[in-house]
């Protein structure tokens, strides 16, 4: 099964982020790097599993037979309602919260939008569908509200085997190991962001780094990358309390496409909050 190595990272609802202007998609979404919540994940489902089981045979055996019920429909949905899996993760993440665990959280981005050089007047709404190109970027917006202090920006290409069994995919030409992003001015109201052509995006402030586009497990295998994270040219930026970041991914010498969608194991641009 996908999803138990730790070059996987999927996202998670997390409830403490903040929603911003009524967009309730930039509510927080987040992942832990931990393969903690998917073991527990795993064991509720297959709770989950051999409850449902139990609940069959109890049907099936009063179907069969006129002897009562060995527990009533109200007495199985109770039991079932203890196994909801949420209060679960909810409870592993407050431990997680207490103990003070740091790991990076990857953050689902509230925004990615096309915008085109080629036809600068056309507009394109945000959605999963990412396109990169010389004259092609994408706008990305997140907003978190952190008690981290540290947050960088990478492309995040789970293992290869785990893309293929989730049916996950990307077509890539020339050089994507130093895609640019760069930091734009956040406008005021982000819903702006949702629809834009290229004469309406946002100005560059400046380029913050480069990203490599490329098996997050390869790259651990190469000794130069290791802590790649906490230095140039990795985007990293100061991301304590509420904050916007509205960036630009730009790659002069490549074509790259794909859909971002949140679903593990992930693949795209991603937001990570470091402790
Ligand atoms: C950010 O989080 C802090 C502490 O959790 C909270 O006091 C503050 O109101 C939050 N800010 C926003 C904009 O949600
Ligand atoms: C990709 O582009 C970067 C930045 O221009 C450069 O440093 C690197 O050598 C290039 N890699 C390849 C394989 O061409
Ligand atoms: C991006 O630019 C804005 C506007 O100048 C600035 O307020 C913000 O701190 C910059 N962010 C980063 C990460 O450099
Ligand atoms: C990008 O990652 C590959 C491994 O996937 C590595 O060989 C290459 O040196 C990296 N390039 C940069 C610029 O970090």
């Amino acid at each position: 099964m996908p999803g138990t190595s730790s070059d996987t990272l999927g996202y998670t609802r997390l409830m403490s982020s903040a929603p911003e202007d009524g967009l309730e998609d930039e509510s927080g979404l987040k992942a832990p790097a931990t393969t903690h919540s998917l073991r527990s994940r795993m064991l509720v489902s297959v709770l989950m599993t051999l409850l449902a089981i139990y609940a069959a045979a109890a049907f099936h055996l009063s179907v069969l037979s006129d002897s009562p019920l060995l527990f009533r429909p109200r007495e199985i949905e109770a039991r079932l309602r203890m196994a909801l899996p949420s209060p679960n993760l909810d409870k592993g993440r407050d431990i997680m919260d207490k103990k003070n665990y740091k790991s990076p959280w990857m953050l689902f981005p509230g925004s990615m939008t096309r915008v085109n050089a080629a036809e600068p007047d056309m507009i394109y709404y945000s959605g999963a569908s990412v396109v990169l190109s010389p004259t092609d970027s994408m706008i990305y917006h997140w907003r978190l509200n952190s008690t981290w202090p540290m947050c960088y920006i990478t492309a995040w290409v789970s293992a290869a085997e785990d893309l293929i069994a989730a049916h996950k995919s990307y077509s890539s030409e020339g050089n994507v190991t130093a895609i640019e992003i760069w930091n734009l001015t956040s406008p005021d109201d982000s819903k702006t962001l949702k629809s834009m052509s290229w004469n309406t995006r946002p100005a560059r402030v400046s380029l913050l780094g480069t990203v490599n586009f490329t098996s997050v497990k390869t790259q651990r295998g190469v000794e130069d990358l290791i802590g790649q994270e906490l230095r140039a040219p990795t985007p990293r930026f100061g991301c304590l309390g509420d904050t916007k970041i509205t960036v630009e991914v730009a790659c002069t010498a490549c074509r790259l496409e794909f859909d971002q969608i949140f679903s593990t194991p992930a693949l795209g641009f991603e937001l990570m909050q470091l402790g």
